[in-house]
């Protein structure tokens, strides 16, 4: 079975308070959605292979380690995955960055693929698909689907907001693929949308509503 991290920290839980109010204008949503991605990112990145690398500091000679940022790959999910990509890339500035394009189904909440574009060599990589919001776990499964299929096997989801469902949902669809979370809500309600959540995320990303 796959591991939920959830980002305990104050920063955090006062950041999610400002994304999830009503009041929040767009603006400030982006930011704080860049902002909590970079929290995940650092989290989920822990266990990333480094490389020595010589260094020299002003006084002497030392050992350092670098990261191969050109052999992860960020896999946003259209659309509002797409605003977790800049906090992750300030973290990883040489990732390659693939797109999946999905949206749920608004009377059967199944996730329906438009667009499909991913790095070659993926099966090389550490993948972190981005999605802010796991809800029923339909889309990010579907995700996980179409990068398995192209030979992805070091694969993780970064969400910034998750529910129950959610989880066990991709927990049992994808028992290999760790998850990092901001925070569980309590519950999905009766339309899909998680409670108490922040609404539509791609919606208040891109201010369409
Ligand atoms: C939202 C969200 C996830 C999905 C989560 O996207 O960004 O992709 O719903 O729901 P699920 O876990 O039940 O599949 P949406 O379909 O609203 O598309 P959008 O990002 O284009 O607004
Ligand atoms: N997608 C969203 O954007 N919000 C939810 O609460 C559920 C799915």
């Amino acid at each position: 079975m796959s591991s939920v991290t959830v980002i305990d920290h104050p920063l955090v839980k006062h950041k999610i308070t400002f994304l999830r109010s009503k009041f929040t204008d767009v603006h400030m949503f982006r930011e704080l959605m860049q902002e909590l991605s970079m929290f995940l990112a650092y989290e989920a990145t822990r266990s990333i292979p480094v490389e020595e690398t010589y260094c020299e500091t002003p006084l002497t000679k030392t050992t350092g380690y670098m990261i191969s940022s050109q052999l992860i790959a960020l896999v946003p999910i259209l659309r509002a995955g797409l605003g977790m990509v800049e906090g992750l890339l300030k973290f990883m500035p040489m990732a390659k960055v693939g797109h999946i394009g999905l949206y749920r189904d608004h009377e059967t909440l199944q996730p329906v693929k438009y667009y499909c574009k991913l790095p070659h060599h993926i099966e090389n990589m550490d993948v972190f698909i981005l999605d802010p919001m796991l809800a029923t776990g339909g889309s990010v499964s579907e995700a996980i689907k179409i990068v398995k299929e192209i030979g992805a096997r070091r694969i993780c989801f970064l969400c910034i907001v998750s529910c129950p469902e959610g989880v066990k949902y991709l927990q049992e669809a994808h028992p290999d693929v760790d998850i990092f979370t901001c925070v569980i809500d309590e519950r999905l309600n009766e339309h899909g949308y998680i409670m108490p959540g922040l609404g539509d995320a791609g919606d208040r990303l891109y201010g369409t509503k």
